[in-house]
């Protein structure tokens, strides 16, 4: 499987994993299962967070038992580990102030069995804490060596901006990498996001992302299987054309539609989009190595720009 070089020593694969349900609603043996499916297919890049997975359980679970995982497969040198920090879990947690951050990235370091965390993101904006104290705290984990790059999830874009002009004016480390939600398709905007801060991808968002040369990481990019089955697909999308284009397209080609939109994810900086990196998981090997097939579809420009402009 190919790598994407992130920088400061980080390549991964261009699929990542998605461990939130890992430990709790996917139990031990298919998590291991879905796991070793991806690792023996050649992926590396593996994303929990320090509140995963809370609503079902106590949100230790899924570090915990990725930590048991990468303790008995040995294999945490091969990985890229990447773990968030901000959200709620059980009313603890939300914020990003600095005795926060410093005091979860070593609950998750203990959890995953880890000396570093290649990936720490922020999971969410923090409007009551000061951006400086918020990166100031981040650029100090880069320091000393807990954590090799930072990122922002659930930013709105001029924020993501401002923190990274803040990270500059403190003369620390920026957020690199961006994890957002995204679905190819784009939303109703008669529809507010459930919570204001998984506000789904724009186009505008998508150009930030080309022109600044940051990496989205596309969470919730499979549209809970509604590619597939028009049932499960979330209410707040428009379907319409631009979802029938591609059904047409993968029907032509005989693939499934979602592993189209992952080849489409994954070779959409060809023609001047940003690098993304598709986000998923599934609760068995099953649907995932079919939608990892994605990455063996070939596209050529033109269908490509036809995906995105449909
Ligand atoms: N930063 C954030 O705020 C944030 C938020 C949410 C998630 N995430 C991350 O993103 C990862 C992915 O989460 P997600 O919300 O995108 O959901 P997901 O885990 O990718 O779930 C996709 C859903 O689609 C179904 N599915 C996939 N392929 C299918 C197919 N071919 N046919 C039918 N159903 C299919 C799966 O069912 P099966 O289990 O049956 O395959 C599953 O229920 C998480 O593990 C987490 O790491 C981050």
């Amino acid at each position: 499987m190919e790598r994407i070089d992130l920088g400061r020593g980080i390549k991964v694969a261009p699929v990542c994993l998605g461990a939130m349900n890992f430990g709790t609603t996917t139990d031990k043996k298919s998590s291991y299962a879905v796991l070793d499916a991806y690792i023996e297919r050649g992926g590396n890049f593996i994303d929990t967070s320090n509140n995963y997975a809370h609503w079902a359980g106590t949100g230790d679970e899924s570090e915990t038992l990725l930590g048991e995982y990468l303790k008995e497969r040995k294999n945490r040198d091969k990985l890229v580990i990447a773990t968030k920090v901000g959200f709620d879990r059980h009313g603890e947690g939300a914020g990003l102030k600095k005795e926060q951050i410093e005091y979860w990235i070593d609950e998750s370091l203990r959890k995953l069995g880890c000396d570093y965390i290649d990936i720490y993101y922020a999971h969410t904006d923090d409007a009551n804490t000061p951006l400086e104290e918020t990166m100031s705290a981040f650029d100090k984990l880069v320091r000393k060596g807990k954590v090799k790059m930072l990122g922002g999830s659930n930013y709105d874009t001029w924020r993501f901006e401002r923190a990274n002009n803040v990270a500059r004016d403190i003369n620390g480390y920026p957020f690199e990498i961006m994890q957002q939600r995204y679905a190819y398709l784009y939303a109703k905007p008669e529809c507010a996001p459930k919570y204001a801060f998984n506000e789904y991808v724009t186009r505008e968002r998508l150009r930030y992302l080309a022109a600044n040369n940051v990496p989205l990481v596309a969470y919730s990019c499979l549209a809970r299987g509604g590619f597939e089955n028009p049932e499960r697909l979330p209410a707040d999308l428009i379907a319409g054309e631009r979802l029938e284009f591609a059904r047409n397209m993968a029907k032509e080609k005989g693939v499934s539609t979602s592993a189209l939109i992952v080849a489409y994810y994954a070779n959409v900086y060809r023609i001047g989009g940003p690098r993304i990196i598709p986000l998923f998981s599934s609760s068995s090997p099953e649907h995932f190595i079919e939608n990892l097939g994605g990455l063996d579809i070939a596209l050529t420009d033109e269908e490509l720009a036809a995906l995105k402009n449909a």
